[in-house]
């Protein structure tokens, strides 16, 4: 059964090898615990060295495995049922000397030996000083892995244990996990148009001034981007933001909710599944004042009229999947199941604003609701959380077989 959260319910060893940003390993494999992954942690005799079998054997909530010819080891799942076992092998850090090996197709060690025996994807990430990692040996045992179809993860750039500044540090657990992530998305919505829309509106009051709100349109962007990596054909209607447009994406910008709504008419009919992401003015100035109001009275009433409910309106008038957004300071659950029977929708993304989440903010956590069914995607930065919310989507779109 594929994960709906990406990671989440697949199966990944991490391969530990010798080399101070083992201690990273730590937090990575702790991480893809909370991101819901089964995990199984191998390491070489020299990763001992860095960090305790018993802390990875804490944080996997498995026995670490260390030897290949361990009787007890292999008694309860030897190497080849460990090989066989895994959805992805993740080797991070992955050392020069490991890469050396593995590249020679050497097998001696238990680390070595299962990415032999294994036929699922091997992930290495290099973590090395800055000569080591610039040096031909290295730079050719990488090349030889890529060509092999190997997915090599960084290293990145900075500063490195051995004080030296430069390229060869492991990259962070979190973008360890993203690429993952990244990986299972691929292809979960090839063939499909996927229509978002994102960032504020801006109902103007006269030529100068305008009502809008705090959406920075990042959770927008990210879901649209995260559709494109998902294999969609992907167009999105935005508001004023300061963000560029994702790779592979295709943006109409607009101004008011009337412009976003004529844009979403003209769009939704040749796309699959509407998202709508957008903070859209709920209510604009009845009438736009020709010139700048001067400050005559010492009061000022605003008469505003409702904008069209865009969502609303997609989810009443076309057969497509469509998605929408409920940002909540409380009631959450209960607000958004009343939104997603009212507006008639297939699935509706929850939020708490506040605390650093939601409107403006870097990261995110979703209470996902759809007739019948309930998803949490934990609270991490917006593209990781998109991820999850498209492979969601995917998921319960290809299950309804909507057209
Ligand atoms: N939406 C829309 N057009 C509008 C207003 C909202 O398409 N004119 C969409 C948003 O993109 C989001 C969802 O509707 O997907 C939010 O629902 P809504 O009921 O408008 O939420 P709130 O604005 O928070 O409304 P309320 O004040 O009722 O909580």
């Amino acid at each position: 059964m594929p994960s709906v959260t990406g990671v989440s319910g697949r199966r990944v060893v991490v391969g530990v090898s010798g080399g101070i940003a083992a201690y990273k390993s730590a937090e990575l494999v702790r991480r893809l615990r909370q991101a819901g992954a089964e995990v199984r942690v191998v390491m070489t005799p020299s990763a001992t060295e860095f960090i305790t079998p018993l802390t990875l054997q804490a944080l996997s909530g498995n026995p670490v495995h260390t030897h290949l010819l361990d009787p007890a080891a292999e008694a309860a799942m030897g190497h080849i049922e460990l090989a066989r076992w895994a959805d992805a092998v993740l080797v991070a850090p992955a050392s020069a000397n490991y890469i050396a090996r593995i590249s020679h197709g050497l097998a001696d060690d238990l680390l070595t030996t299962l990415c032999l025996a294994t036929q699922a994807p091997l992930f290495v990430a290099p973590a090395m000083n800055r000569v080591m990692w610039a040096h031909p040996a290295t730079q050719q045992n990488c090349s030889v892995l890529q060509q092999r179809g190997v997915q090599l993860l960084g290293p990145a750039e900075g500063e490195q244990a051995c004080g030296e500044t430069g390229a060869g540090r492991m990259l962070e657990p979190e973008a360890l996990l993203a690429s993952l992530g990244v990986y299972w998305l691929h292809g979960v919505l090839a063939g499909c148009r996927v229509l978002v829309t994102a960032g504020p509106t801006r109902e103007s009051i006269d030529p100068v001034r305008y009502i809008t709100n705090h959406s920075s349109g990042k959770m927008g962007y990210a879901v649209a981007e995260a559709a494109a990596a998902a294999g969609a054909e992907v167009v999105l209607v935005s508001g004023p933001t300061e963000l560029a447009c994702p790779e592979g994406v295709t943006r109409i910008a607009v101004e008011t909710a009337a412009n976003m709504a004529e844009a979403v008419q003209a769009q939704v009919e040749r796309c699959n599944i509407f998202i709508s992401a957008a903070a859209v003015a709920d209510y604009r100035p009845l009438s736009v004042e020709a010139k700048k109001i001067k400050k005559h009275s010492p009061e000022l009433s605003l008469q505003l009229e409702r904008t069209e409910d865009i969502l609303a309106i997609v989810a009443s008038q076309h057969d497509r999947f469509t998605v929408g957004f409920a940002a909540e300071t409380d009631n959450l659950e209960q607000y958004a199941r009343d939104k997603l029977a009212r507006k008639g929708l297939d699935m509706i993304a929850a939020n708490l604003v506040g605390a650093g989440l939601g409107f403006n903010a870097d990261d995110n956590a979703l209470t996902v609701l759809w007739q019948g069914g309930k998803q949490y995607i934990e609270r991490a930065d917006k593209k990781t959380v998109a991820r999850q919310l498209i492979t969601l989507i995917a998921e319960r779109y290809h299950a309804q077989g909507t057209s």
